[in-house]
């Protein structure tokens, strides 16, 4: 069993893609994701709800921000097995207004991750980070959390060697 876990969520359909609106197949974290497995290997493990957000982005933004809003903890379809075997947990999301989707902190509230570390990736249309790093740092108590990697959404099919080279310094 590798040590490293990528675990991300990303959402495929309408995004927002450079100030117009675009469908895509395969999400833009997703595709970081696969190239940071690529560069330090380790196992993929992609969060997904139970309740599907909308295809539609505009629906999707509205439905995001009464997550946000309310605090929600949406219901994920599996956690990743074996999860303290684990030392090194990459850690990917899209920036959803300003921080990790919900989904997100329903996954990492789920284990104790004292003594592990956390390397933190997030594809946006340009608000970086966000506050996800904080958000991060308060969910994931004793834990070494590491300078995370933002790329832009419409780039990241184009990153893979700006991703391999930050996840290979990053472990
Ligand atoms: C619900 C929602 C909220 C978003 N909020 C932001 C935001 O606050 N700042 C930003 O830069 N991009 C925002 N975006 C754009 C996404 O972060 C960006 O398209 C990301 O690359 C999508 O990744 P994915 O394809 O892996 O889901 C938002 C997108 C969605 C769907």
């Amino acid at each position: 069993m590798a040590d490293i876990l990528i675990v991300y969520y990303s959402r495929k359909g309408e995004n927002y893609w450079n100030g117009g609106l675009k469908t895509i197949a395969k999400g833009n974290t997703e595709r970081v994701a696969e190239f940071i497995q690529k560069a330090v290997g380790g196992d993929l493990f992609e969060v997904d709800t139970v309740k599907p957000y909308s295809d539609s982005y505009m629906t999707c933004i509205e439905e995001a921000k009464q997550e946000l809003r309310s605090k929600a903890r949406p219901e994920i379809k599996a956690f990743p097995e074996n999860f303290d075997d684990y030392d090194t947990i990459f850690v990917g999301y899209p920036n959803w207004w300003g921080t990790m989707p919900m989904c997100m902190f329903t996954l990492l509230e789920k284990f104790d991750l004292t003594g592990k570390t956390i390397i933190p990736f997030c594809t946006n249309e340009g608000s970086g980070m966000g506050s996800s790093e904080r958000d991060l740092k308060n969910l994931c108590n004793g834990a070494v959390l590491k300078p995370g990697l933002s790329i832009h959404g419409s780039e990241a099919e184009n990153s893979e060697s700006k991703v391999a080279e930050w996840a290979k310094n990053s472990i």
